[in-house]
């Protein structure tokens, strides 16, 4: 059963960037598990398919993390486009920053900007584009959100956004139900941001259309990340998803790394392979509207 509780924004912000801030390190290390083929750049290739970016495009990516997916639309801006990469937090945004030095963008624009996209004021109709990967479901009030960031888009300018679907086709959350098990957890509470927040493609069609978006879109696209056993992983979850490594952060280290060898043991079992591999399917929704002209 989940539960109704009062929502401190400013406390749950501070939560965030300090996990974000955490969990940094870990996704520079498993950056070839997350990039690989068949995992984050699947959700990429829809959304940049359904914004179709041209040269000389001006690009926003609200949430960008290591630079994804705006440093791969900024290969399609060229020459002469724009891309503005924009996250929570500095810790996340210095690895796009290494990733954009590292790649060879012609002529094409990169900003960088720090900054919390629920209070996001963006210069009217600046951008062809607003791209957002795995991000608005963490928006504490995504449609007001969404609505500022439409008013930096051009007439007739084109979103694109995915969020994960719920627990039952996201399977690297599946050591939430063991954690929440194993230490008595009560069920999260409900109507607030956090994973999960956006899984009904229904709420995420309504937030996108009380944006003031028009021609709204939805569509899925699977990211597949794959590890060399069990072990790997739970290794993977405990560098790189704040939202289950903070259900344990407060236990004594005794009680967390009992958790995380049942986790081992059990979470990933369905998912290994003849071959010992370990895949882990993780369906998103995704959503692509126009500003209107
Ligand atoms: C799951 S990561 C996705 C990163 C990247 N878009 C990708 O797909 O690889 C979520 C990112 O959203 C950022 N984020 C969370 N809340 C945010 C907010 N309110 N404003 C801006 N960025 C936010 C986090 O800092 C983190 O980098």
């Amino acid at each position: 059963m989940s539960t109704q509780t009062t929502f401190d924004e400013h406390a749950y912000k501070a939560d965030l960037r300090r996990e974000w801030r955490e969990a940094a390190p870990g996704w520079q290390r498993w950056l070839e598990v997350l990039e690989a083929d068949c995992a984050m750049p699947e959700l990429g290739r829809w959304l940049l398919g359904a914004v179709q970016p041209q040269p000389g495009d001006r690009i926003l990516d609200v949430g960008t993390g290591y630079g994804e997916p705006g440093l791969t639309a900024a290969r399609a801006v060229a020459p002469g486009g724009h891309v503005t990469l924009q996250d929570l937090s500095g810790e996340m945004l210095a690895l796009a920053h290494d990733r954009a030095a590292d790649a060879d963008l012609g002529d094409v624009g990169v900003d960088i900007v720090e900054g919390d996209a629920d209070e996001l004021t963006l210069p009217a109709g600046r951008f062809d584009a607003v791209i957002s990967r795995s991000v608005l479901m963490y928006l504490a009030d995504p449609a007001a959100s969404l609505a500022r960031l439409r008013a930096g888009l051009r007439p007739g300018g084109r979103l694109a956004a995915s969020t994960w679907s719920g627990p039952d086709d996201v399977t690297m959350a599946a050591p939430v139900q063991i954690i929440r098990r194993l230490l008595d957890l009560p069920a999260p509470p409900t109507g607030q941001p956090g994973l999960f927040a956006l899984a009904d493609p229904q709420r995420l069609h309504e937030v996108v259309t009380a944006a003031g978006f028009t021609d709204v879109e939805l569509g899925t696209a699977t990211a597949v990340f794959e590890f060399t056993s069990p072990a790997e992983a739970t290794r993977f979850m405990r560098d790189c998803a704040p939202p289950v490594t903070a259900l344990v952060e407060n236990q004594p280290p005794e009680v967390r790394e009992r958790v995380w060898l049942r986790v081992t043991d059990e979470a990933w079992e369905p998912y290994v392979g003849d071959d010992g591999r370990v895949r882990l399917p993780n369906l998103a929704h995704c959503v692509t509207a126009i500003n209107p002209p």
